[in-house]
């Protein structure tokens, strides 16, 4: 899909999308389509006033004018104008054109700081029209979205703006790609094969096979991995366009890429959703795929543990004592708690070997974080305060990567303890899981280091449509960490 910004000088004609504001009237430059005044008449027939969630539609001779309201002027913000991108973009897949136009001539006149009405539409619009259909047969009246053109004013000034956004879309849409594909299909290799195919100028990939992680003593990884006929690998991607010897940032993302559970097997119910186990893995690399198109100037290394954690003969077991890469040893009491597994050999290996100032882990980790935050927040853990505060404010500047902050306590640490090695990988009571499910990889965060994770679980995927993610992989977490980087970490 293309989409592109022009001044439409000349005739309109097809379909056009109007966002317009309460009591903002008929949009000026759709007047001049309209010399009888059908558009005027048919909101009054309509009762159009502009609010959110209204529609009117108007047919003109060679038009097909569709009016959406855009609510209150005085509330507006980039995020508003995501926002009607992304329902324009629902209300257009079923209509079934190849082209259509979006006309900004009825919210132009906001103007916002760091705001560009077209470039936030067209954002939002991309954000919306996402499909994942590799594996359904294409009809014949199936009609895609070719091109979708913003009319306005300054198209050069709204190209500008939205080049940085085409390089977050893009990064989003690859992790949907990823979290969406089944796990017969996205296994560890595949996901490695996928992110060594992303050519862009910076954005460097290294690998470890089983075989390395053994010599480094990666046994949490390998021992997450045993129980399947996938190999696991640490795929390690490297953006490093920053000033020499600064430290980097590491991002470290859960890659589980079909969580079964293991011997303590998941019930059959939604076990499918475990196909979305990676998606902290996926964010991370969408990420790293944005600020290289980018061309950010800032170091970046991101560090994905790939592993399916499956049941069978040769599979970790409830008391097992399995060494980390780190030295310390941990007893599996539930094989199913897994991802900090992977995610304490992970973060210390990055660790050693990039030497970063922070690190930030996503994962999918605990079904208990749906229960404390919903699908409102991913939960944020992390003892530093001014971090926290820079997670949350590039958080707030996405529609839909927002986080809650959740506590961290020496008390939840403990009841991770074991009576025969260093640490349980189940806490000995259920309360606080996300948390003591946090304080387990807290524990292999290095002194000086800063540190946050989000718990993604059950922000990653969505079963309903929402207003810039249709229904399915959300693609969260790569719109809050680019911002993130954009915010506090560009030289
Ligand atoms: N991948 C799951 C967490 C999850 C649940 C992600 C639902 C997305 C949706 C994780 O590996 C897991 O199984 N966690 C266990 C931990 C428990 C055994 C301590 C859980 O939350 O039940
Ligand atoms: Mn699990
Ligand atoms: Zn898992």
């Amino acid at each position: 899909m293309k989409i592109t910004f022009d001044s439409c000088k000349g005739k309109m004609k097809g379909l056009v999308l109007a966002p317009v504001f309460e009591k903002g009237g008929v949009p000026e430059r759709l007047k001049q389509e309209d010399p009888n005044g059908f558009i005027a008449k048919a909101m009054k027939a309509d009762a159009f006033k502009g609010k959110e969630g209204q529609l009117c539609v108007v047919f003109l001779p060679d038009l097909r004018v569709i009016l959406v309201g855009a609510g209150d002027k005085a509330k507006a913000d980039a995020r508003t104008f995501e926002k009607i991108g992304g329902r324009i973009a629902a209300i257009a897949k079923p209509l079934k054109r190849e082209t259509l136009m979006i006309c900004t001539s009825g919210v132009k006149e906001v103007s916002l700081p760091g705001t560009h009405v077209a470039a936030e539409l067209a954002f939002g619009f991309g954000l919306g029209a996402y499909s994942f259909d590799v594996y359904k047969e294409k009809k014949e009246d199936d009609v895609p979205i070719e091109e979708v053109i913003i009319s306005g004013p300054d198209p050069e000034a709204a190209q500008k703006a939205f080049e940085p956004l085409a390089a977050i879309l893009d990064g989003v849409y690859e992790t949907r790609d990823l979290v969406s594909e089944p796990s017969n299909m996205m296994t560890p290799s595949e996901f490695v094969d996928v992110a060594e195919s992303i050519k862009i100028k910076g954005f460097d990939t290294d690998v470890l096979d089983a075989k390395q992680m053994k010599k480094l003593g990666m046994n949490l990884v390998l021992g997450v991995g045993q129980g399947s006929a996938h190999e696991p690998y640490l795929l390690i991607v490297k953006y490093m366009k920053g000033k020499k010897g600064d430290a980097p940032l590491l991002l470290v993302g859960k890659g589980v890429c079909f969580d079964s559970g293991g011997i303590s097997l998941k019930p059959g119910r939604d076990m499918g959703d475990m196909k979305y186990d990676m998606a902290g893995a996926a964010a991370v690399l969408g990420t790293m795929m944005s600020i290289a198109k980018m061309g950010l100037k800032t170091n970046v290394v991101a560090v994905m543990p790939l592993v399916e954690n499956m049941p069978s003969g040769s599979a970790l077991k409830p008391g097992d004592v399995v060494q980390s890469m780190s030295g310390k040893t941990v007893e599996i009491l539930n094989t199913d708690a897994e991802g900090r597994l992977i995610l304490g050999d992970a973060v210390w290996y990055g660790q050693e070997k990039f030497k970063p100032d922070t690190v930030i882990d996503l994962a999918t980790l605990t079904g208990a974080i749906h229960y404390s935050v919903g699908s409102e927040y991913a939960g944020l853990f992390t003892t530093d305060d001014a971090l926290a505060d820079q997670l949350k404010t590039a958080a707030d500047e996405t529609v839909m990567d927002h986080v809650w902050r959740l506590p961290l306590h020496e008390n939840y640490d403990k009841l991770l303890h074991s009576d025969i090695a260093d640490m349980a990988n189940l806490a000995s009571s259920p309360e606080a899981g996300s948390s003591t499910a946090a304080h387990f990889i807290g524990r292999f965060i290095q002194p000086d280091v800063k540190w946050a994770h989000l718990d993604i679980a059950s922000m990653a995927w969505t079963k309903k449509d929402l207003p810039c993610a249709p229904k399915g992989a959300t693609g969260f977490g790569v719109q809050l960490l680019t911002r993130f980087i954009l915010n506090t970490r560009v030289s």
